[in-house]
């Protein structure tokens, strides 16, 4: 039933930066659904929405007040219904973001958490059972209410932790995920899930699912928990999709999650690739990749058929590609990410090479990440066509570089990011071997070595990729023997002898 996924590419959609329609500065649900058309033809067929629901925003919208309710500014649950009904007639999917480790403030579970009277939310967060005492590792809220306590913080200091248990109990106000607190904040947390399940939403994007239960090294009581919410699931909702940050596959994918996202921290070497000194990707030529595909391979390994690996091309919290690499260095990149198995997830803005706006004032707690989080450039109207309010109204500036993509620029020239990408899905549609789950071999990834060259294999067929980032023609010796090439970015790469020659900045997909 969750079948969907085999050639599942997702579009990321910061709700609030994408497209609105009433011209209150913001991004909304209507605008999304306005926009469905052009996600598809692009050639993604499920989306991933960050929290659109009701919250004082001071963590954009990861700081939840009710987790059973569109926020305002978004619309309303109806459009939210709209929104999935209009998504699958397109034969899309949707997920939303549920944020499980911890509320805003805000919320009501807090209000009533923090009264000094014993009442049905007094163990909903985690509380010390002095003031005088914090928790340890964690931040905490402390002399905030007649409670005598401190409450563990999961985030920011608006974000207190849910009570999940403790898997190692090393004092006396820590609890078991077996205790009734505990138990009823995985009860209250599943209700969430059954609510937008039945409304028609595909399933969930899982804010920092590997923190839930704490004291937790191996994360063996937050597996035990995620097995729990899989076996309502497969009972109630078995068609319902997990994703989770989490970035140890072994660990996610153990706990029932579908897929697993490579995080930019943590130990995936993921920004070797995209986001450090020497990208990989850069065309200087002075990346290496062998640390990620060695980590790549042992979580691969670990879970395979157990579920699925997701790279994306950015997120909400880290820098644009385009921060690190020229236009024609992310097309080389693109050739990686959507030839890879697992579903890949495109950031809004990526497929046409939106920048990082630099030098912006943070924006409800994005900080750094708000550079990230500009308004979609669609075309040469006013605000870029995001928006009919004016600028100063707008959620987040709009990048002002004139030199700034834009949609329609990029439909109009054929060797443009967009019309890559487009082709490239197009590709990995036609081909069972470029899609989530056949396999992967790699043939070329030595430590500082160019080309990065890989083989895809389903049970009708294998295609070798070969990705050459760096300026000048790389070689490797190979007993493959060549092929059809189905694709190609910067010249055919070909066999001479008994290596592959790979032209400069080049992408080949060869049918073997
Ligand atoms: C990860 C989310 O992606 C990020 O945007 C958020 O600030 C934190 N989790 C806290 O929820
Ligand atoms: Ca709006």
């Amino acid at each position: 039933m969750t079948q969907w996924l085999d050639n599942a590419v997702f579009y990321e959609i910061y709700p609030q930066s994408f497209q609105d329609t009433n011209a209150d500065g913001i991004g909304d649900l209507q605008g999304i659904i306005s926009r469905l058309d052009y996600i598809c033809e692009l050639g993604c067929n499920a989306i991933w929405i960050n929290p659109c629901f009701t919250s004082p925003f001071g963590d954009a919208g990861y700081d939840v007040a009710d987790y059973y309710t569109i926020a305002p500014r978004y619309g309303t649950n109806e459009d939210a219904k709209q929104l999935f009904f209009e998504a699958h007639k397109r034969g899309m999917h949707v997920l939303l973001d549920l944020v499980p480790g911890h509320t805003s403030t805000e919320h009501r579970w807090f209000k009533e958490s923090v009264r000094d009277e014993k009442n049905a939310f007094s163990d909903r967060y985690i509380w010390t059972d002095s003031v005088w005492e914090a928790p340890e590792n964690m931040g905490c809220l402390r002399g905030i209410s007649d409670r005598d306590g401190s409450v563990a913080l999961n985030f920011f200091s608006m974000q207190p932790a849910l009570n999940y248990g403790f898997y190692k109990i090393t004092r006396p106000w820590q609890q078991s995920p077996d205790d009734e607190g505990p138990k009823a904040t995985l009860a209250a947390m599943m209700d969430v899930m059954r609510f937008w399940l039945s409304m028609g939403c595909d399933g969930f994007r899982v804010d920092m699912a590997g923190s839930l239960v704490k004291n937790d090294e191996d994360g063996k009581g937050t597996i035990a928990l995620w097995k729990k919410v899989r076996a309502m699931l497969d009972k109630e909702y078995p068609q319902a999709v997990l994703v989770s940050e989490w970035g140890e596959p072994d660990k996610s994918l153990q706990g029932g999650f579908h897929m697993d996202f490579l995080l930019h921290f943590g130990p995936s070497h993921y920004n070797d690739l995209f986001r450090c000194e020497h990208p990989f990707f850069s065309s200087a030529g002075k990346g290496d990749a062998s640390a990620f595909v060695e980590k790549y391979l042992d979580s691969y390994v670990k879970s395979e058929r157990k579920g699925l690996i997701c790279i994306p091309s950015g997120n909400h919290d880290m820098d644009r590609l385009a921060r690190s690499l020229t236009p024609d260095e992310i097309k080389v990149a693109f050739g990686f990410l959507l030839s890879m198995p697992g579903a890949p997830f495109i950031y809004y803005g990526d497929e046409i090479g939106m920048r990082y706006v630099e030098g912006l004032t943070s924006v409800e707690g994005g900080y750094n990440r708000t550079g990230s989080r500009s308004p979609m450039q669609w075309d040469s109207s006013a605000n870029n066509g995001f928006s009919s309010a004016s600028p100063e109204k707008l959620y987040i500036k709009m990048d002002a570089d004139p030199e700034r993509p834009t949609v329609i620029r990029q439909l109009a020239r054929k060797d443009s990011i967009y019309h890559t990408v487009k082709d490239m899905i197009g590709v990995r549609q036609e081909h069972t071997a470029l899609q989530s789950r056949a396999g992967i071999d790699f043939v070329c990834a030595a430590p500082h070595t160019y080309p990065l060259a890989y083989t895809r294999s389903s049970e009708d067929e294998t295609i070798l990729v070969i990705i050459n980032p760096s300026a000048v023609s790389q070689r490797f010796e190979s007993d493959l023997p060549g092929g059809e090439t189905i694709y190609s970015l910067g010249g055919e790469a070909v066999k001479e002898g008994a290596a592959f020659v790979a032209p400069p900045c080049s992408v080949n997909y060869i049918l073997l």
